[in-house]
C-alpha cells in the first residue's frame, strides 16, 4: 500500500483555492506554489502528494483509484455517477445548474423540447421525472449559443453570474440544482486509509465552517 495519500486537485482557480484547505488544515506542500508546468508534487514528510488533473477527470481519479482523494463539482458528480464517496462540501464554486431560453420562447408542451447541454444525464434525469419528452443534443461547450442559432428550444447548463446568459438574450425558467465543489473518496482506498482521510475531513470540515 501507498504510504502517501494522493489527491486530485482540479486545474484552474478552483483548485488552487481549495489547495489552501488543505494547507491550512497542516497537509501543506510549498513546492505546489513555484510556478511551473509540474503536475505532480509531493511532501514526504507529511506523506501527501497532489496532484493537479482536468477539474471534469478528477472523479475518474476517484473513481479508479489512482486518487485516493479529489475535489470534484457536483455537476460532475451527477452527471457521471461516479462509485465514490462523497466526504464534505467544501462550499466553493458555488453556482447552479438551469434551464435557459430565449427571453422569448414560448414553450408548446405537446411537442418535443430540443436540449442542448453539456450535461446529458442531468437533463434526461431532469426530464424523465417532469414527464416531458426531449431530444437532447450533446455540445461540449458554448452551450448559450445553441438557442440563438436555433440548434435547440432551451439550454441546460451551469449559471454563475448570469453574464454569459444576460449577454446571448437567454433567461433562467427553472432551476435544476445548487452546485458546488465536493470532496470525495475512493470507496477502497478510503478503507485503508481512513485515519488519515477522516483528518482531513474533520479539519477541512472545521475550515469551511468558519469561512
Ligand atoms: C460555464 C457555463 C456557462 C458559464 C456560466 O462555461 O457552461 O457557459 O460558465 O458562467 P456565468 O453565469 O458566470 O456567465 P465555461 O466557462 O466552463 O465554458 P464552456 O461551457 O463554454 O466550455
Amino acid at each position: 500500500m501507498d504510504k502517501f495519500i494522493n489527491v486530485a486537485l482540479p486545474k484552474g482557480r478552483l483548485g488552487e483555492k481549495v489547495y489552501e484547505f488543505f494547507e491550512k488544515a497542516g497537509y501543506e506542500c510549498p513546492a505546489i506554489k513555484e510556478v511551473n508546468r509540474k503536475l505532480v508534487f509531493e511532501n514526504e514528510r507529511l506523506g501527501v502528494r497532489y496532484f493537479w488533473v482536468k477539474p471534469s477527470d478528477v472523479a475518474i481519479y476517484v473513481e479508479r483509484g489512482a486518487a485516493d482523494i479529489g475535489v470534484a463539482g457536483k455537476d460532475i458528480l451527477l452527471e457521471y455517477e461516479p462509485d465514490v464517496y462523497e466526504l464534505l462540501d467544501l462550499k466553493k464554486g458555488k453556482c447552479y445548474m438551469a434551464v435557459a431560453t430565449m427571453a422569448d420562447f414560448l414553450d408548446d408542451t405537446d411537442r418535443t423540447l430540443r436540449v442542448a447541454t453539456k450535461f446529458s444525464n442531468i437533463a434526461q434525469n431532469y426530464y424523465r421525472a417532469k414527464g416531458r419528452d426531449i431530444d437532447i443534443i450533446h455540445l461540449n461547450g458554448s452551450i448559450e449559443i445553441a438557442p440563438v442559432l436555433g440548434l435547440s428550444d432551451v439550454i441546460v447548463d451551469i449559471v454563475e453570474t448570469g453574464s454569459t446568459l444576460r449577454e446571448n438574450n437567454l433567461v433562467v425558467r427553472e432551476k435544476i440544482v445548487d452546485i458546488s465543489a465536493r470532496l470525495i473518496a475512493n470507496k477502497a482506498n478510503y478503507k485503508f486509509k481512513r485515519t488519515v482521510i477522516d483528518d482531513i475531513v474533520k479539519k477541512i470540515g472545521l475550515i469551511v465552517e468558519n469561512l
